[in-house]
């Protein structure tokens, strides 16, 4: 399958700190990519390197085979991208706004954008400074969408946004994906990421601690269990393979990493009135990543 992005060894310093260190990454057509990480781990500089705005210090990016700065104006017809922060003309118009954008990107499916901006409830007559920021977002979003472009690069795309526009922003992306549009989706939103995204990338201090499928990376951890009792839970502490435990007056939770067979039977002596195992939640592979990192 073609790379649309492809990075070796990608990094950028600030001084003696790597804002990116040695980011090996790549995106295949038709993809949606998560990337994920805490504030400052190195998405924004990531993006901007790969949209060419910032210089590497090292390493290369690669979009659609080419260098990111071998021909800005032919690649960025194939790209539309959503900072987190956006910047508009405050007197121009959200609909003046749109126009400009769809300008310089040289192409706009009308028909869409008209349908984006119901879907997102935006009212396009509005000057861009009485917009609150979930609408400058949505100017962005917008505008992004309504390019068709081969690659969609987004950057923490919802913080503005209420639940019920992060849920059609979620819908729209779907139907790219579907469209065959290649999707970088940089979030710290983890529900958003878990709905959406193939494979997801975890960015810690600027290094990239892991990436796969949402199935590879829960391989990693652990199982977790959840168990109700008439009175105190009993003491699992010695049992093999549990870790995490938590009592909260009756209730007890914890983790397993490896057979569960163990925990199963001294949980079943103490008669449990519910019990409860499930795949962890992707906030929890999160954390978990984060710990192995901080170890
Ligand atoms: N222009 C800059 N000058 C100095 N440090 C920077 C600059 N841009 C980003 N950084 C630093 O690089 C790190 C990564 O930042 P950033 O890519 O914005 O993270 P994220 O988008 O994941 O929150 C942070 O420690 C940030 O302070
Ligand atoms: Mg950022």
């Amino acid at each position: 399958m073609t790379a649309i992005i492809e990075t070796k060894g990608l990094t950028k310093r600030y001084g003696n700190a790597a804002a990116l260190d040695g980011l090996d990454l790549t995106v295949r057509k038709g993809e949606v990519l998560g990337y994920l990480g805490p504030n400052g781990a190195g998405k924004t500089t990531t993006i901007r390197l790969l949209l060419g705005l910032i210089k590497p210090s090292d390493g290369q990016a690669l979009l659609f085979g080419e260098p990111a700065s071998a021909d800005p104006a032919g690649l960025h017809k194939k790209i539309a991208y959503v900072p987190g922060e956006t910047s508009y003309w405050p007197t121009m118009t959200g609909a003046e706004t749109l126009r400009f954008l769809a300008n310089i990107h040289g192409s706009v499916d009308h028909e869409y954008e008209q349908e984006l901006i119901k879907k997102f409830g935006f009212d396009p007559d509005k000057k861009v400074r009485n917009y609150s920021k979930g609408n400058r977002q949505k100017i962005a979003l917008i505008a992004a969408l309504a390019s068709r472009a081969e690659l969609l690069i987004f950057d923490e795309p919802t913080s503005g946004l209420d639940p019920v526009m992060a849920k059609v922003f979620r819908d729209e992306v779907r139907a790219a994906k579907q469209n065959g549009q290649t999707i970088f989706l940089s979030s710290h939103i983890l529900e958003e990421v878990e709905e959406l995204c193939d494979r997801v990338a975890v960015l810690r201090l600027g290094r990239l601690v892991e990436i796969g499928t949402l199935d590879e990376l829960r391989h990693l951890s652990a199982l977790t269990v959840e168990a109700s009792f008439k009175a105190t839970p009993p003491d699992i502490s010695h049992v093999k393979h549990v870790s995490n435990i938590e009592i909260r007056g009756n209730r007890l939770r914890c983790n397993v990493n490896g057979p569960i067979s163990d925990l199963l039977s001294t949980l079943a002596k103490a008669q449990p009135v519910s019990l409860l195992s499930r795949k962890p939640s992707l906030e929890e592979l999160f954390l978990a990543l984060y710990d192995e990192d901080k170890k």
